[in-house]
């Protein structure tokens, strides 16, 4: 790899890496998780997931990045042939560049609806507000043509950026992206605060009730740590590729988890004041929180309509950059095997995306009542990424970083204190891949 593709500075990685982790997963995930799975007891859970798997799978997955300097299908094939392992090992790579560009197809048709919302305006002197609201959406959703206008220009501009090339095309969109990011959830948490009912919104997510957990509430925390990290598919691996060799991990991925946290709290503490401002409304999941239930708070506040695109604006832009990384680690080896120019090669992928999208729309319409194991198109997918791939990418990271890879190299190249290393090697070794195991083991028992 040649020094033209390193991040300039140490804080283009700890950026670009943020814009991959906060996005849909922090801004409308997070929120209803929590608020439906029991508070401040899912919270406390989903804490323990990113210290114990999410903390340790993120330092490993950077470090495997900037050990093989490649995409993660390279990367993985450098330690495969290095340390003499079975090519077996070589499908972790593979399986994740395939989750990039499944998360993709269905991210996009989010993120679609969200920037589409930027431009949706109730009328000030609407009488009834839900109605409106709840027609909106389902007019929306119940056309497909609407909805892959949106899901192509989402995609167009994630290809073009991720065309432009990584230093030039994601490093620098980031750049301007994430502060601007930070600003918008700031003024907003500050709107919300104070015109909604921010007490009853803190309660809502702080007060524990220990009684919701379940097996069930615990497989979601799981889940909604990798997604929300973005790790165990290779977007941060190829990312680490980039890094800088004198940046120390083990100092800068907390600060990446510090700020995809502290999101995921700021957009609770948007969101819910501004629901409970109106007492007619409860808290929906799915869907319906962000794009039915928020434009009927939104209505009627001051300048609702004004902060309500303002928060459309914010989630496009954390979507925006989330999904450049779910296509980089793909177009990053297309590129390098130089089957296909780096603009063609994410135009091609970009088209896989987009297919499979197209079911993921459907599912909202007119393959409303077509289940497969009981899942429509959208929730299969969502299922299959999040609850099955991401985690046993995140597994296979754990083993192959604890058990196979050199200790003393890599406790040089961490630049971490003896406590803190021996915290990591634990978590790798032990207590991520037992936890994931005994996880996947509860789906097939329960
Ligand atoms: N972390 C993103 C979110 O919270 O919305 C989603 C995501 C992006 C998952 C990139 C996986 C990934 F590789």
């Amino acid at each position: 790899m040649n020094q033209n593709k390193i991040w300039q500075g140490n804080w283009t990685f700890i950026l670009a890496a943020a814009g991959s982790a906060v996005g849909l997963g922090n801004i409308w995930k997070f929120p209803y998780m929590a608020g439906t799975n029991g508070g401040s007891a899912f919270v406390l859970i989903y804490f323990l997931c990113i210290l114990l798997i999410g903390l340790p799978v993120m330092m490993a997955e950077t470090y495997l990045g900037r050990y093989g300097r490649k995409s993660p299908i390279n990367s993985i094939k450098k330690v495969v042939t290095d340390f003499n392992l079975s090519f077996y090992w070589k499908i972790l790579g593979w399986l994740g560049a395939i989750a990039g560009l499944m998360i993709l197809s269905y991210y996009s048709v989010f993120a679609g609806i969200a920037a589409a919302y930027i431009f949706n305006f109730m009328p000030s002197n609407e009488v009834d507000p839900v109605y409106y609201s709840l027609n909106y959406f389902s007019e929306f959703v119940g056309s497909p043509m609407k909805m892959i206008f949106w899901h192509t220009l989402f995609l167009g501009i994630t290809c073009f950026i991720v065309g432009k090339g990584v230093i030039d095309g994601i490093g620098k969109t980031i750049n301007f992206l994430m502060p601007t990011l930070f600003l918008l959830i700031i003024l907003l948490c500050i709107y919300s605060s104070f015109t909604g009912d921010f007490l009853r919104a803190f309660n809502f997510l702080f007060d524990a009730d220990f009684s919701k957990i379940s097996t069930s509430v615990i497989i979601a925390a799981m889940g909604q740590a990798f997604f929300t990290l973005s790790i165990g598919m290779g977007a941060i691996m190829a990312y680490g590729a980039y890094m800088p060799e004198d940046q120390p991990i083990a100092k800068t991925i907390p600060v990446i988890i510090i700020l995809d946290t502290s999101v995921a709290l700021f957009a609770g503490l948007t969101i819910f004041p501004i629901v409970f401002s109106n007492p007619i409304l409860s808290v929906s999941s799915g869907p319906g929180l962000l794009f039915e239930t928020l434009p009927i708070a939104f209505s009627s506040l001051p300048y609702g309509s004004i902060f309500s695109s303002i928060f459309f604006i914010l989630i496009s832009i954390a979507a925006v950059s989330s999904s450049v990384s779910l296509i980089e680690p793909f177009t990053a080896w297309v590129e390098e095997q130089q089957i296909f120019t780096r603009k063609l090669g994410v135009i091609i992928l970009g088209l896989f995306a987009w297919i499979l999208g197209l079911g993921s729309i459907f599912s909202f319409n007119i393959w409303k009542e077509i289940f497969i194991f009981g899942f429509d198109f959208l929730s299969l997918m969502d299922f299959l990424t999040n609850n099955i791939m991401l985690p046993f990418g995140g597994l296979a990271i754990c083993l192959l970083v604890g058990w196979v890879l050199e200790k003393e190299k890599m406790k040089k190249d961490l630049k971490m204190n003896s406590g803190f290393y021996n915290f990591f090697i634990i978590c790798l070794k032990y207590v991520a891949p037992i936890s994931i195991g005994t996880i996947f083991l509860s789906y097939f028992f329960s």
